[in-house]
């Protein structure tokens, strides 16, 4: 047992001092002022700390093959790192090869993530359409505890899905009670860019954002809206980097349209002057998509977090290495995109947000824990603080400052885009099953120790889609 003791508890909804009990199964026993340490019973301090829910990362790429290289970080170690920076849970993307099984691919993620270090849940990406795909889908819900399947309408001969294979799934996950998750980008006029900048000269990474202008992100965002409002099933959209993304998204929500709109931390304090490092592999490092905007995107970004049209805050934890990023060294269309971030999510977001008082602390535990325990079916398992709640949770030093480095990160990668930058608020503790992984700078991460979680269908949406 864990008695955590004299802190504020911090929910979506409010802020309480109360004490915090976690039995020996991982659950939450009890919550409330000045509990009776059980005897036995570990007691952690928590005088001057938020206690809150730990972070939910829902989008992260671990070890996954892409561009023709495989993430570097992998379930152990990037599990490992996002308890370093207070996540608790990721879900990552079952991708599987181009034309196969989408069960078989599961069952691949499912073994390679065996070793992670805390808990995690799969979406599974829909690349093409056949019957077997159809099946498939039903079988992942309803046996394999997965509600969300993911769509790229970019990466064009690669992971790009057509718009009827698109269709097709959203219809099918609809009638399934699942969700569909959608990377915005036209891949058609990102390959057109790309072969017209090439042949006029521009093979740096100078030409990445030249190649996927906001304007792409925003006809395939509005597209994707329109199409899902065919079949009724709820839209996420991943990765939201515009304004004018952000701004379909609102407008489907006031239209009564269930979208959801997910913003990573490095668009809302990175901006696009990164690709015109003079330093190669600076900018290459940066290579991501969508990328970097003009820093007029970044308002829009906070705009939606803060009026609750955007929801949740992820990563797109993907790391290439030195060695992978230079592939591109010719031609920047070959540069593997990707950026890592699992582990500075949260402080970067407490600094950049709660710091400078754009979110309160409420707010903060929304969008990086609750809404994507509501929005995919984990709450209130997760992304809460009740009895009978996963005992996942960091214990938060406002106050405390960290200088972010690769020097020190835990993150198996050769870089951290957030280099030499001091934030304030600071995970100090990160308790995951009721266990201290994590204390002031010891990392106490076990491998395999993280669960498979389930996430149960939602009420299906088959009625909207037969009288539409
Ligand atoms: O550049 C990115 N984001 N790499 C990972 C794959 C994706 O598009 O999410
Ligand atoms: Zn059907
Ligand atoms: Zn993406
Ligand atoms: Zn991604």
């Amino acid at each position: 047992m864990l008695l955590i003791k004299g802190g504020t508890v911090v929910t979506a909804e409010r802020s309480v001092r109360a004490d915090v009990l976690c039995d020996d199964t991982g659950l939450i026993a009890q919550v409330g002022p000045a509990l009776e340490a059980p005897t036995g019973c570990e007691i952690v301090d928590a005088a001057g700390l938020l206690v809150m829910p730990g972070g939910i990362d829902p989008h992260t790429h671990m070890e996954m093959p892409f561009m023709g290289a495989t993430a570097s970080d992998d379930f152990y170690t990037g599990t490992a790192a996002g308890l370093a920076g207070g996540t608790t849970s990721i879900i990552d993307f079952v991708i599987p090869d181009r034309g196969g099984s989408l069960l078989d691919a599961w069952k691949d993620w499912r073994a390679k993530a065996e070793k992670a270090a805390a808990d995690y849940g799969f979406h599974v990406a829909v690349t093409h359409w056949d019957e077997q795909v159809h099946a498939d889908m039903a079988t992942l819900v309803r046996d394999c505890g997965v509600n969300s399947f993911k769509h790229f309408m970019a990466y064009k001969n690669a992971l790009m899905v057509q718009d009827e294979a698109f269709l097709l799934s959203m219809r099918r996950a609809g009638e399934l009670g699942a969700l569909c998750t959608v990377h915005a980008e036209n891949g058609d006029a990102v390959a057109y860019l790309q072969q017209m900048l090439l042949a006029e000269g521009q093979t740096g990474p100078a030409a990445h954002p030249l190649s996927r202008p906001a304007s792409v992100e925003g006809e395939a965002a509005s597209r994707a809206i329109a199409l899902a409002s065919l079949s009724g099933t709820p839209l996420y959209v991943v990765h939201v980097s515009t304004r004018e993304a952000t701004r379909a998204i609102a407008e489907a929500r006031l239209r009564g349209q269930h979208v959801y709109g997910e913003v990573l931390p490095q668009h809302l304090v990175i901006d696009e002057t990164v690709y015109r490092d003079p330093d190669w592999l600076t900018a290459a490092r940066h290579v991501m998509s969508p990328p970097f905007r003009e820093k007029s995107h970044q308002e829009a970004l906070w705009g939606g977090l803060v009026s609750g049209q955007l929801q949740t805050t992820a990563t797109d934890h993907c790391c290439f290495c030195k060695e992978q990023k230079e592939q591109g060294a010719a031609d920047f269309t070959r540069i593997p995109n990707g950026t890592p971030g699992i582990e500075d999510r949260m402080s970067v977001l407490w600094h950049y947000g709660v710091a400078t008082g754009r979110l309160t602390p409420e707010l903060f535990v929304a969008v990086t824990s609750t809404n994507t325990a509501k929005i995919f079916n984990l709450h209130p398992r997760k992304g809460t603080i009740v009895p009978g709640a996963d005992a996942d949770i960091v214990l938060w030093d406002p106050q405390a400052t960290r200088t972010i480095s690769a020097g020190t990160h835990h993150q198996n990668v050769d870089y951290n885009i957030y280099e030499g930058l001091t934030v304030s608020g600071v995970a100090q503790k990160t308790i995951s099953q009721g266990k201290v992984v994590w204390d002031r700078g010891i990392l106490r991460a076990e491998k395999g120790a993280g669960r498979y979680v389930e996430r149960p269908a939602f009420t299906p949406v088959s009625k909207v889609s037969s009288s539409a």
